[in-house]
């Protein structure tokens, strides 16, 4: 069955986002188009039904504003993720009083794990969670044990090159899936119909999907034609100031 999301939680930039990680070579994000940028991407939530929840900019955190690393929320439980970059573990403080507001049930991943919710992909009850710089074996071996206490399950995939999971690949439901890179020759990922994201437009593979409309990063011609070409409505939203952070559009929002 599609699952249906009826809130998000997104966290206001920072003005301290200039300073962020990356590896991008774009520059500095522009703070004033950055805020602009959000408050379009909260409406486009709210155009889709959602009640969004916006959380206050934290100063001390430059990216805290990629909220989605912060907890995974499941249908059952919502899980505390333990960010594998230390500049990042702090922003978890505090979630767990927010997430209290919608959850009976709060998980959390506990050193030596650490896990980043954008190495996390939902399928229906199933979740790949991505090996990366930032997740660790000890990660995902706790995060599948909660999965299952909820009788869910989860899968590892060894990553070589990017930043998190979801990076490249992005699940639109109906067994249709946003591929790119590495990611095209996975065995795991053979079994769906697989939508390939060119190499110039490699960025647009971290599309959202929420609720039967699919968002796309501004400016990815290619990718926006063959998500409409399966059906899907598409909203086009600028991500450019959150792209010189290595961010996308699921990275800046909690959506349950
Ligand atoms: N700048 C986002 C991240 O590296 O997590």
């Amino acid at each position: 069955m599609t699952r249906q999301f009826k809130n998000a939680i997104v966290k206001r930039p920072s003005p301290e986002m200039v300073d962020g990680i990356t590896k991008a070579s774009l520059g500095k994000p522009d703070y004033q188009n950055a805020l602009t940028q959000h408050d379009l991407y909260i409406q486009a939530l709210e155009s889709c039904g959602l009640k969004v929840r916006v959380l206050e900019a934290d100063n001390r955190f430059p990216d805290s504003t990629f909220i989605e690393d912060i907890s995974v929320c499941t249908p059952h439980c919502a899980i505390i993720t333990n960010p594998g970059a230390p500049a990042r573990n702090g922003e978890i403080k505090g979630m767990k009083d927010v997430l209290k507001e919608y959850y009976k049930n709060i998980e959390e991943i506990k050193a030596p794990g650490t896990l980043d919710g954008g190495d996390v992909m939902m399928v229906g009850d199933h979740y790949y969670i991505g090996l990366s710089d930032r997740t660790n074996n000890e990660g995902v071996d706790q995060f599948i044990n909660i999965l299952e206490k909820y009788n869910m399950t989860g899968s590892k995939v060894k990553m070589k090159n990017m930043l998190h999971l979801k990076t490249g690949l992005s699940y639109l439901e109906n067994n249709n899936l946003l591929i790119a890179g590495e990611f095209k020759k996975y065995p795991e990922f053979e079994k769906f119909n697989r939508i390939e994201i060119d190499h110039k437009e490699a960025y647009s593979a971290n599309s959202l999907w929420i609720n039967g409309t699919v968002f796309v990063p501004k400016g990815y011609p290619g990718t926006k034609k063959k998500i409409e070409a399966l059906g899907y409505k598409v909203i086009e939203v600028d991500t450019s100031e959150f792209r010189k952070l290595d961010g996308g559009l699921s990275c800046l929002s909690l959506r349950f």
